[in-house]
């Protein structure tokens, strides 16, 4: 294996467009991994750019890297995510992702008229919680959260 891992970390990161740091941190999380040369500096497989490429889509989508990791672990020896498999993951994520946008769209519909406002005005404002009545449906946001609005 340490044959074919010869990308430094500061060629992956330049290749991926993120930062020394974050590779780190996705190999301590167990999303990526590393082998040590004879300078015990890590080196990588050309793989790992295909890795974090799907890592950074996915998290583009809101995936939490947990869900990135438990995917990850859902394929044949953990490999990397080829086309298929990225379709495959894709569309296990796709009902969440879908309800991601449902309420990002709440949100912009909601907020739209009260960013850069600040009235919180009885008559118009949509997020105007009158006597905290919303509090009873639980804590949160939870006028944006719910379908009542
Ligand atoms: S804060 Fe003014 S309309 Fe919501």
């Amino acid at each position: 294996m340490l044959e074919e891992a010869k990308l430094t970390v500061g060629k992956v990161a330049e290749r991926c467009g993120i930062k020394v740091s974050a590779l780190h941190f996705y190999e301590e999380k167990g999303l990526i991994r590393s082998w040590r040369n004879q300078g015990n500096q890590r080196r990588y497989k050309a793989d790992v750019l295909r890795r974090v490429s799907v890592i950074k889509a996915a998290q583009k989508m809101g995936v939490s890297l947990q869900e990135i990791k438990d995917a990850f672990a859902t394929l044949p020896n953990n490999r990397t995510p080829d086309t298929k498999d990225w379709d495959k993951l894709a569309s296990h994520w796709r009902e969440s992702l879908n309800d991601r946008i449902q309420y990002l769209e709440k949100l912009r519909d909601y907020l739209s008229g009260c960013i850069g406002c600040g009235c919180l005005s009885l008559k118009k404002c949509p997020i105007y919680n009158k006597d905290d009545e919303l509090a009873k449906f639980g804590s949160g946001p939870v006028i944006l959260e719910t379908k009542r609005v």
